[in-house]
């Protein structure tokens, strides 16, 4: 295979820095030079403490550098902080939170994909393999009001742990869709169950699991973005029972409430599953 038809950490990595780099979110923060010098005067002294406590060599400061340099080049920044730091982020914008809290983003949201009103089949290839999954529920305000016509964004990996957009040859959307819910907030997709997900390996943040010795696991996933006039968006991911890597997730993002109930699918074709979303008013 040649390097266009065959995932890698430099292609998924670069696509992921380039999409952050569009977001939007780059310029989000007018520095405050107070808490720029409290922020980043904490993480130096955290990292110089460990060098004390534990002694650090030269050899060992090299190595840092080289490979703080290798996830530049690998694009893998926004992988990194993703699988690594959003988790804690996440808990401290969400923890305010009466109705669903929510987990990471991660690396591979694209907006604006295709929009359909519920009941909707997700955009997938012909022949997409896996096993079909029903994906349905209710988004409801945290006075229980359903939220009419609220909006589903779903996005998650194929059979293969592939994200289309940052994998080769898989059609821009694939497996990617904006859902509009009913007049009761109720909606339907068809989707394909996606499969456990291993971060890049051969990049430099495969580098540092290989040479600590954890491993690259993701549980299988959906993600999600529900959203509703007057709401706070909730950014979310649903998770598989039974999925091995539901108890040591290398991007710590899973929570008991996000674990799906997943039931043999009505239709006789694959599986169903029902999961209800509450979103929070948005403070006046
Ligand atoms: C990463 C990938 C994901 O699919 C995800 O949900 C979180 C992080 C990553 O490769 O960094
Ligand atoms: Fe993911």
């Amino acid at each position: 295979m040649t390097t266009e038809t065959t995932a890698s950490a430099a292609a998924s990595g670069n696509a992921a820095t380039d999409r952050f780099r569009q977001s939007g979110k780059t310029g989000a923060i007018a520095a405050d030079v107070e808490r720029v010098n409290l922020l980043a005067s904490k993480l130096i002294k955290a990292a110089n403490d460990i060098v004390l406590e534990e002694r650090v060599s030269y050899d060992e400061f090299n190595a840092l550098k080289a490979w703080l340099i290798k996830v530049g080049d690998d694009g893998e920044w926004p992988l990194f902080l993703d699988v690594w730091l959003e988790h804690s982020v996440e808990d401290v914008a969400t923890s305010h939170r009466e109705g669903n809290k929510g987990s990471i983003e991660g690396p591979y949201y694209v907006p604006g994909s295709p929009s359909q009103d519920s009941p909707a089949k997700i955009s997938m290839r012909d022949d997409e393999k896996g096993t079909p999954l029903l994906f349905q529920g209710q988004v409801r305000s945290t006075d229980s009001s359903a939220l009419k016509n609220a909006k589903i964004e779903l996005w998650h990996a194929d059979e293969e742990g592939f994200y289309s957009q940052f994998a080769p040859n898989i059609p821009e959307w694939n497996l990617r869709g904006t859902f509009i819910a009913d007049a009761e907030g109720k909606f339907q997709i068809d989707t394909m169950q996606p499969a456990p997900y291993q971060i890049p390996t051969d990049g430099a943040c495969g580098q540092l699991i290989a040479a600590a010795g954890w491993h690259a696991w993701r549980p299988a996933h959906l993600h999600l973005k529900v959203s509703a006039p007057g709401h706070e968006l909730l950014t979310a991911q649903l998770y598989f029972p039974g999925d091995a890597h539901n108890d040591d997730d290398i991007a710590t993002a899973v929570k008991p409430e996000l674990l799906l109930d997943i039931q043999p699918a009505e239709s006789g074709n694959g599986k169903q599953v029902t999961y209800d979303f509450v979103l929070d008013p948005e403070a006046k």
